[in-house]
C-alpha cells in the first residue's frame, strides 16, 4: 500500500539519515542551537571507576515511573522503591509534581531503619537526580528545564532550576538532603553501565521517549568554554529533536499537530513508545473509514485520540503507551490464525476480526515499528561514527559498548530485531567491534554513582 511505501527505509536512505544526524551533532557541538540536536553539556567529565564507596541515594524520574534507591557502594545491595507517575501530575503544577517526588522520597526514608546509616556530624545525605528531560546545565548539580517532552506539560517550570524546585519541596517535607548530581536518563544509563564495563561509550533510551548520550572528546566541542580541552565529557544529544530527511506521512503530521509539543522532537515521534501505537491507531482508523477494514463497522474506540482505556482526556499518556504494548503483543503472535491478535482487537476495539483483517492490522503494526526501529539503528550508527572519527577505537581493535534501556527496547523483541537488522546493514564487518547491551534500570544507579563522584565531602 501507499502507506507501506511511504514508510520504507532502505539501507542507502538510512545511511543518509545517519549522515544527517552526525552533521547535526557537529553543528550542535560548535554552537548552541547550531543543529537539530541540542548536544547539551552535562558536566560529567569523570565516569564511575568501580572504586566508589559509601552510601548514596538516587531519584529517577523517567517517562512513566518514579524510582527512589539507596546504594551502598562496595557494600550492601540496592534498596529500591518504584511508583508510577500519576498521569494528572504530568500536566499539573510544579508544586504538585515536586510535592509528589518529595513525599515519595520521605516515605522511602520513613522505612529506613533508624540509625542504620549514621551520618558524620554536619554531613547531609547526598542524592543523584535523574531527570529525563532536556536541561541546560551550568554545573553538575544545577540546570534549568529547556522544554517539556513526552506529553509532560507542567506549569511554573519555565526558567526554573530543577534542583531548586526539588530542594524547595524536600524542605517542605522536612528532608535535609543535598542533590550532588543532576543527570539525564541517558547519562545515568551510560554511567551506571560503565560501572561494570569500561568500554561503555553510549547510553541509549528507547522508552516513552528516546535519547542518546555519549562520551565525547573535549577538543571536539568548540562551544565548550573551558581552558582545558583535554580529556572527555558526556554529551546529551537530545536526538529526539532531529527533524531532517524523515519519512513523515500524513498520519505523522496529524499526530504531531495534536501533540502538546507540536513541531518538536519529530524523530522521537517516529521512534519511541509513546507514539508508535498512536500512529497505528490513526492508520487503522483511516482504513476502517475508507476501505472498510472491519466491514461496515468503524470501532468507536478507534476514533478517540489518546483515550483508549482511560476516560478522561487528561490521562492521555497511559492510553498511548498501552497501544504500543498491544502492538508488541500482536507481533509476538505466531499462531496460524493469529489468535492473540484477535483477542487484542476484541479487547481494545470490541471488534471480532477475521483472519484477513487480523493480517492487515499486523501489517500496519509491522510497518510502523520497523520504520521506528530502523531509524533508531541509524541514530546509533551516527553516534558510533562520530566516536570513531575522534578516537579510532575500532581501527585499534577496541570494543565499544552501547548500553540500552527503556520499556520499548525491553518489551518489544521485534523492535530489537529490526534495529539489529539496520545495524548489520549499516555497519557490516565493523559490527564485530560493537556490543549492544541491555542495561536494565541502571540509570538510578548511575545517578547515585555520579553523586558519589561529585560528593562535596
Ligand atoms: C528507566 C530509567 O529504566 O528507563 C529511566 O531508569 C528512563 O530514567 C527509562 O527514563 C525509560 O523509561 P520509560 O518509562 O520511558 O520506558
Ligand atoms: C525525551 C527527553 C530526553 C529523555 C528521553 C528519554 O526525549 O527529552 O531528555 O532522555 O525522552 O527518556
Amino acid at each position: 500500500s501507499k502507506f507501506q511505501k511511504d514508510c520504507e527505509t532502505p539501507t542507502p536512505y538510512l545511511r543518509n539519515v545517519a549522515k544527517a544526524i552526525t552533521d547535526d551533532m557537529r553543528a550542535g557541538l560548535a554552537v548552541d542551537g547550531g543543529g537539530d540536536l541540542e548536544m547539551l553539556l552535562t558536566y560529567v567529565d569523570a565516569l564511575p571507576s568501580g572504586k566508589e564507596e559509601g552510601l548514596f541515594y538516587a531519584l529517577d524520574l523517567g517517562g512513566t515511573n518514579l524510582r527512589v534507591l539507596s546504594v551502598e557502594f562496595g557494600g550492601k545491595p540496592i534498596e529500591a522503591k518504584q511508583i508510577s507517575i500519576p498521569p494528572e501530575l504530568m500536566i499539573g503544577t510544579r508544586e504538585q509534581l515536586f510535592g509528589f517526588i518529595a513525599s515519595t522520597l520521605a516515605s522511602f526514608f520513613a522505612k529506613e531503619e533508624p540509625g542504620r546509616f549514621p551520618l558524620e556530624q554536619g554531613r547531609k545525605r547526598e542524592i543523584g537526580f535523574t531527570f529525563s528531560f532536556p536541561v541546560k546545565q551550568t554545573s553538575i548539580d544545577s540546570g534549568t528545564l529547556i522544554k517539556w517532552t513526552k506529553g509532560f506539560n507542567v506549569s511554573g517550570m519555565e526558567g526554573k532550576d530543577v534542583v531548586a524546585c526539588l530542594n524547595e519541596s524536600m524542605e517542605a517535607h522536612g528532608l535535609d538532603m543535598r542533590v550532588s548530581a543532576l543527570v539525564n536518563d541517558g547519562v545515568g544509563t551510560l554511567a551506571g553501565a560503565r560501572y561494570s564495563d569500561e568500554d561503555v561509550m553510549i547510553g541509549v533510551i528507547l522508552g516513552t521517549g528516546t535519547n542518546a548520550c555519549y562520551v565525547e572528546q573535549k577538543h571536539a566541542i568548540p562551544k565548550l568554554q573551558s581552558k582545558s580541552s583535554s580529556g572527555t565529557t558526556i554529551i546529551n544529544t537530545e536526538w529526539g529533536g532531529f527533524s531532517k530527511v524523515l519519512p513523515q506521512t500524513i498520519f505523522d503530521q496529524e499526530m504531531d499537530a495534536e501533540s502538546p509539543n507540536c513541531g518538536e522532537h519529530l524523530y522521537e515521534k517516529m521512534v519511541s513508545g509513546m507514539y508508535l501505537g498512536e500512529i497505528v491507531r490513526r492508520v487503522l482508523l483511516q482504513m476502517s473509514e475508507t476501505t472498510g477494514l472491519f466491514g461496515q463497522f468503524v470501532p468507536g474506540k478507534l476514533s478517540r485520540p489518546f483515550e483508549l482505556k482511560y476516560p478522561s482526556l487528561t490521562i492521555i499518556l497511559r492510553a498511548i503507551c498501552l497501544w504500543t504494548e498491544h502492538l508488541s503483543k500482536m507481533q509476538k503472535d505466531t499462531t496460524d490464525d493469529l489468535q492473540t491478535v484477535g483477542l487484542v482487537l476484541y479487547d481494545i476495539l470490541e471488534v471480532k476480526a477475521n483472519l484477513q483483517e487480523r493480517r492487515k492490522v499486523v501489517e500496519v503494526c509491522d510497518t510502523v515499528v520497523k520504520r521506528g526501529a530502523r531509524l533508531a539503528g541509524a541514530g546509533i550508527v551516527a553516534i558510533l561514527e562520530k566516536i570513531e572519527k575522534e578516537t579510532e577505537r575500532m581501527v585499534s581493535g577496541k570494543r565499544t559498548v552501547v548500553a540500552m534501556d527503556g520499556s520499548l527496547y525491553e518489551k518489544y523483541p521485534q523492535y530489537q530485531q529490526y534495529m539489529q537488522d539496520a545495524l548489520v546493514e549499516l555497519l557490516g564487518d565493523k559490527l564485530s567491534y560493537i556490543a549492544i547491551k541491555h542495561a536494565k534500570d541502571v540509570s538510578g544507579l548511575g545517578a547515585a554513582l555520579l553523586a558519589a563522584t561529585n560528593s562535596i565531602y
